[in-house]
């Protein structure tokens, strides 16, 4: 070691000193106009708080009575940016919107974005010239241009996503994965795949990358200009490119485990914390449901579209056909549902509200009947109880498919025959044990884990604060090239060594020749 290094060391050791244990400031950056993605970012920032970090929170859902170390940057008016009619169950069951189009998702997840950086508070905030961080944690959903945030207090990014591991979002820190074996975040399909769908595969990652050449990368290139630069160079420095910007994250932390997504193999700077989002010391049932639930001697059967979706925008003649169906169970019904219905039977319970994970956890509880979101699917999960899904859009159809691969699922499709096709389903889940004994293996494998997915997330945040960066978790495929990675410039020089090889043989070859042959025709003449 010389001077230079022991130097480099002592520094590092006194930062670590300094900064182990101590508060630090972190910015959580979660704008999606959605109750879901606001649980997630919640649930981070609980955790952080926990750990006694100063949290500065950007979330369309306002807190009335924010803990004393957060401050809340209300962004509600990204509320108003997806269009409302865009996500009820009867427009998407007349097929009036497309909602797994990439191009649109991405162009919605920017105006989403620009909405949020726009409004006043957080304006205010990136504005002052005093206000610093340690880290900025910024959901990742279809947009890298969050990276920016980062960008302007210089500090290192975790971003955290919502779902399993893909290749859109590995692709920030690693590469994309190989579509062979690992499918799109979209994709239904769970390997191994066959011809059709591996082809099918390769296919949707071309295609996106072209959208993105020509198109999206643009596009978020102009919004990170135009929305985070500003406030670089009033900093008085100058804006990275967007493209060292958005490959700049120390880490993902990704909201979900191998008891709900593929095994797939991950970059050092990529884990899985799903299920940190639930409260570990569980929350108390009310009294009025925990009677019901007591009571249930036949069980019971949970029943939620969850947050984004509501049921009261079904189509009338289902809910009258599902409310007449779920009078003939022999359990007991609660139906998370937002309006009053008339002629409820004895054994349905309507609830406006429902604390889902508190029901989840209810020993009597059968079957949960929901729309496979990947957090309901997760809690399911965590408390082992089997399901019904009725997927919608998104990644429900994955979660969903995936669910059913693992045994404990079955999957029913949104359609004018719901009631007669979710009867059968509650019939078959809860009469053949199989459902309930899967339910409970994947719980078991959820929670063997070395620690708890919220002490690993705040593991991750101190280390990388600690260690500016993380720097040594870096994937050496991001400073590779594509040709590179795949050895054309080999292939190119082994091709050129060929030719060049088959030209110089050529030439030997008809240099020999024509002396054979003139020493044979001289002979064939002497004859
Ligand atoms: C990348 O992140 C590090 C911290 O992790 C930061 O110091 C650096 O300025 C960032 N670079 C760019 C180009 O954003």
């Amino acid at each position: 070691m010389n001077v230079m290094d022991r130097v480099k060391v002592f520094c590092l050791l006194v930062r670590i000193v300094l900064t182990c244990g101590e508060a630090s400031k972190i910015l959580v950056v979660f704008p999606m106009p959605s109750r879901s993605h606001g649980n997630l970012g919640d649930g981070v920032v609980r955790h952080l708080l926990n750990a006694g970090h100063e949290v500065t929170y950007i979330t369309p859902f306002v807190y009335k009575n924010p803990p004393p170390k957060l401050r809340t940057v209300d962004v509600s008016a990204t509320l108003d940016v997806i269009p409302k009619d865009m996500m009820t169950i009867k427009s998407i069951m007349d097929r009036t919107i497309v909602v797994e189009n990439i191009g649109f998702l991405i162009y919605m997840m920017t105006q989403v974005l620009k909405t949020a950086v726009e409004t006043e508070s957080v304006q205010k905030l990136l504005n002052d010239p005093k206000e610093e961080f340690d880290l900025v944690i910024a959901e990742w959903m279809f947009s890298d241009v969050p990276a920016g945030v980062a960008a302007i207090y210089d500090c290192p990014l975790i971003w955290l996503s919502s779902v399993e591991a893909h290749w859109m979002i590995l692709q920030l820190i690693d590469q994309p994965t190989n579509p062979a074996y690992t499918v799109d975040i979209m994709s239904t399909y769970t390997p191994p795949l066959n011809f059709w769908q591996r082809a099918n595969e390769i296919w949707t990652q071309v295609k996106i990358k072209f959208l993105n050449f020509v198109w999206l990368d643009g596009l978020q290139e102009r919004a990170y200009k135009e929305l985070f630069a500003p406030f670089i160079t009033k900093r008085g420095k100058q804006p990275p490119s967007f493209d060292d910007v958005r490959h700049n994250a120390s880490m993902i932390l990704s909201n979900a485990y191998v008891s709900t997504s593929v095994a797939q193999s991950l970059p050092q700077s990529h884990k899985y914390i799903g299920g940190y989002h639930i409260e570990e010391k569980g929350t108390a049932l009310p009294e009025d449901i925990k009677k019901i639930m007591d009571n249930a001697k036949n069980g019971v059967v949970y029943f939620s579209m969850g947050s984004n979706l509501q049921s009261k925008d079904m189509p009338d003649e289902i809910k009258r056909d599902l409310l007449k169906m779920l009078g003939t169970l022999k359990q007991i019904v609660l139906w998370k549902f937002e309006e009053q219905l008339e002629n409820v039977p004895s054994n349905v319970h309507i609830l406006n509200w429902a604390p889902q994970q508190a029901i989840l956890s209810h020993p009597n509880l059968a079957v949960f009947v929901t729309h496979g979101g990947l957090l309901s699917t997760t809690e399911a999960v965590h408390f082992g109880v089997p399901i019904i899904g009725i997927p919608v859009f998104a990644d429900q159809f994955m979660n969903v498919a995936k669910s059913v691969n693992r045994g404990f699922a079955l999957r029913v499709d949104l359609s004018y025959s719901l009631a007669a096709e979710l009867k059968k389903a509650i019939h078959e889940v809860t009469s053949n044990s199989r459902y309930a004994e899967k339910a409970k293996e994947l719980s078991y494998i959820h929670h063997d884990r070395p620690v708890k997915p919220g002490v690993e997330l705040v593991h991750w945040v101190n280390h990388v604060i600690t260690t500016r960066g993380a720097p040594h978790l870096r994937s050496p495929a991001l400073h590779v090239p594509f040709y590179q990675k795949m050895y054309l410039d080999l292939a190119a020089v082994l091709v050129i060594l060929f030719l060049a090889g088959r030209v110089v043989l050529k030439k030997v070859c008809a240099a020999v020749c024509s002396k054979k042959k003139s020493s044979t025709e001289g002979k064939k003449k002497n004859n």
